[in-house]
């Protein structure tokens, strides 16, 4: 089973990914995940990350397209992934498709801007596992600590208010694109074209 998780930055991409990822036994590849552990790890990668990201910037194609290979190639990738976060530009979804790796379905995550600074401001993750909590919606079993590792919980770098919104109007302007560019693929009928699936990210996280 492979699958893609569309949606705009606090829909709930990295919570659902967890689920569906313990469901299905496959590996959970978020590139803002990869890119955070290379910024903390202060690699050349890292460092020229850091900037973009904490501006609420995307990364170039040309090093995300790098990155993805290089993990795709791992042995556990081999029954499938989930990707969350990527691709995000129609340039990631054309290199994707002209890899011949095949989708089985894209879900989108669709939540409204009015929602999203609420969600960032309450996100607390835990940087090692990249699991996410919620002051109010989903907080953790002891204030500021993981509940399997009862390591500190961080807020991140770029849930700052402006850094949402502008991260917000990226998502609108360069990777929105993309629920046109697999909705038609799905209608094409194309041999190996992704089913498309629209879900409202409203409910609560287990509805
Ligand atoms: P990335 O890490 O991918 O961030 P994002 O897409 O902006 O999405 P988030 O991780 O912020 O949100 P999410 O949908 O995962 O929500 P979550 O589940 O945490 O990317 C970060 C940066 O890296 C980018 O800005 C870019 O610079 C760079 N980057 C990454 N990939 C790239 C690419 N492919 N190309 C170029 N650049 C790239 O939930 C949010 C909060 O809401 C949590 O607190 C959660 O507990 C809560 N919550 C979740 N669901 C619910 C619910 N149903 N009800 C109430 N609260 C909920
Ligand atoms: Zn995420």
């Amino acid at each position: 089973m492979r699958l893609i998780l569309i949606g705009p930055p606090g829909a709930g991409k990295g919570t659902q990914a967890k689920f569906i990822c313990e469901h299905f036994g496959i590996p959970q590849i978020s590139t803002g995940d990869m890119l955070r552990a290379a910024v903390k790890a202060g690699t050349p990668l890292g460092l020229a990350a850091k900037a973009v990201m904490e501006k609420g910037q995307l990364v170039s194609d040309e090093i995300i397209l790098g990155l993805v290979k290089e993990r795709l190639e791992a042995p556990d990738c081999k029954n499938g992934a989930l990707f969350d976060g990527f691709p995000r530009t129609i340039p990631q979804a054309q290199a994707l498709a002209d890899a011949g790796i095949p989708i089985d379905f894209v879900l989108e995550i669709s939540v409204p801007d009015s929602e999203i600074v609420e969600r960032m401001s309450g996100r607390r993750v835990h940087p090692a596992s990249g699991r996410t909590y919620h002051i109010k919606y989903n907080p953790p079993k002891v204030e500021g600590k993981d509940d399997v590792t009862g390591e500190d919980l961080v807020q991140r770098d770029d849930d700052r208010e402006e850094v949402v919104l502008k991260r917000l109007e990226v998502y609108h302007n360069q990777t929105e694109a993309l629920v046109g560019f697999y909705t038609k693929l799905a209608e094409s009928g194309a041999p190996n074209a992704p089913q498309y699936r629209s879900i409202s990210g409203l409910g609560s996280i287990d509805e």
